[in-house]
């Protein structure tokens, strides 16, 4: 039985596999809660939006904070990939993969001076630049080191990207971006302005998004203000439609991404911009369902309202059903020839919010260890110590071998640079 979201998470019999690795033995090996990632999945994820640019001048900037692991961001670097970020940490952490600067987008609306300068060393390719504020102060910075700072503006191009409040980026209310009538205006300050080089223009409308009409709305609108700012004097380069392609968490149908790109790349032709570049920041897509969360079964414990299933794993570990009420699979790791009762999976973390699933059927007995679909992206990236909670090990299954691509933290790590006072 292969399960929706991924070709590479199936059964074998009553054993759930990830690739050719089961995962209650990765369980045994290396403890829960437990991270497992796919190689061939994310490499999977990734080859429809390559064959949906083939042929065109194009960039992939893989959104480093989906799941920013060292052997993650290596898996991208090594099939050509350039990277979107949003702090100087993120600069880091690619550059340590092995990620060519000139390959790496910069984008956030608080970037600060110092992360503007370490940047401008490394070289990166572009700045997305998301405040007139952030314009002057970067041209300041540029200047004072003597370098040149290549910049798009992030237009906001209020269109509605019809997904959850939190994570809906494109609207006037949203503190992102660039005012689409304010947007010429501030790209010729940005013209006028030293140490400062106009290259593109980049838009980011949202995330988990299930269908190709809002990227078209905000396609039209980015080219109108294209031709607008050209006609006004100043050239652009690329043209960098963010992220934000939905995955399928349980029935969702985003579109693929190859159909995604071909109605973009037509509309970009029939509108005369067909020789610009284009660049993608896609995160979830790439990641999402190319990863697991394993977690072992402590306690069951029946209730007069609820049954709770609870877990070695809590919302520091996953943050997305607490923080967004996100539904996430959650399927065990070796199926029983029981029936299932009704259980809230909750984690050990002293909040009611700390949930991993709701009303969920399951055969499970104390012990038994659950798996967490479609945990690749905003999972472990998004993982706190509330609670003192070291953070999880992470596997990468690749090359039919499963490696220990991150450690288990331990308590004493995470009071490390703490003081005790006199
Ligand atoms: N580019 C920019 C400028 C972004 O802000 C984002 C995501 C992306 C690209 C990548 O978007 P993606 O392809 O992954 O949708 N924590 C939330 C998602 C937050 C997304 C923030 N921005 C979640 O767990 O659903």
């Amino acid at each position: 039985m292969t399960l929706p979201g991924s070709p590479f998470l199936a059964y074998r019999g009553k054993e759930l596999f990830l690739d050719d690795c089961s995962l209650d033995e990765l369980a045994s090996r290396h403890g829960t809660p437990l991270y497992v990632y796919s190689q061939a999945a994310m490499l999977d994820a990734l080859a429809p939006y390559q064959r949906g640019f083939a042929g065109r001048e194009h960039l992939i900037c893989y959104a480093t904070k989906a799941n920013s692991n060292l052997a993650v961001l290596q898996t991208f670097a090594r099939a050509g990939c350039g990277f979107d970020i949003v702090s100087g940490g993120e600069l880091e952490r690619v550059l340590a993969a092995g990620a060519a600067a000139d390959k790496v987008v910069f984008s956030g609306v608080g970037k600060t001076r110092a992360e503007m300068q370490r940047a401008l060393e490394a070289g990166v390719l572009c700045f997305n630049v998301e405040s007139e504020a952030e314009l002057e102060v970067l041209s300041q910075v540029a200047v004072a080191h003597g370098r040149t700072a290549r910049i798009s503006l992030r237009v906001n191009p209020d269109v509605d990207a019809n997904t959850h409040p939190y994570i809906s980026t494109g609207l006037k209310g949203n503190k992102f971006g660039i005012a689409h009538d304010r947007a010429l205006e501030t790209y010729r300050r940005a013209a006028a302005l030293p140490g400062l080089e106009v290259a593109g223009i980049d838009c980011h409308i949202g995330s988990q998004i299930t269908a190709h009409g809002p990227y078209l709305d905000a396609l039209d609108r980015v080219l109108d203000l294209v031709e607008a700012i050209e006609a006004a004097g100043i050239p652009l380069h690329h043209l960098d439609l963010g992220g934000g392609l939905g995955i399928r968490y349980t029935d969702e149908q985003p579109p693929s991404a190859d159909t995604l790109i071909g109605h973009l790349l037509r509309r970009i032709d029939e509108r005369g911009h067909g020789h610009r570049p284009v660049m993608m920041e896609p995160g979830r897509s790439l990641v999402g369902n190319a990863g697991v969360l394993l977690t072992e079964a402590l306690y069951l414990k029946p209730g007069a309202a609820k049954n709770f299933c609870v877990v070695d794993a809590a919302m520091n570990d996953l943050m997305r059903p607490a923080m967004y009420q996100a539904y996430m699979r959650i399927e065990p790791c070796r199926l029983r020839d029981e029936p299932a009762s009704t259980y809230d999976v909750v984690g050990p973390v002293c909040e009611s919010g700390d949930w991993l699933g709701r009303d969920r059927e399951l055969a499970v007995r104390a012990g038994d260890r659950l798996a967490v679909l479609s945990a690749g992206a905003y999972s472990m990236s998004m993982a706190s110590n509330y609670n003192t909670r070291g953070r999880a090990a992470e596997i990468m299954v690749a090359g039919g071998q499963a490696h220990l691509v991150r450690e288990r933290e331990n308590p004493a790590e995470l009071f490390r640079g703490e003081r005790l006072i006199d």
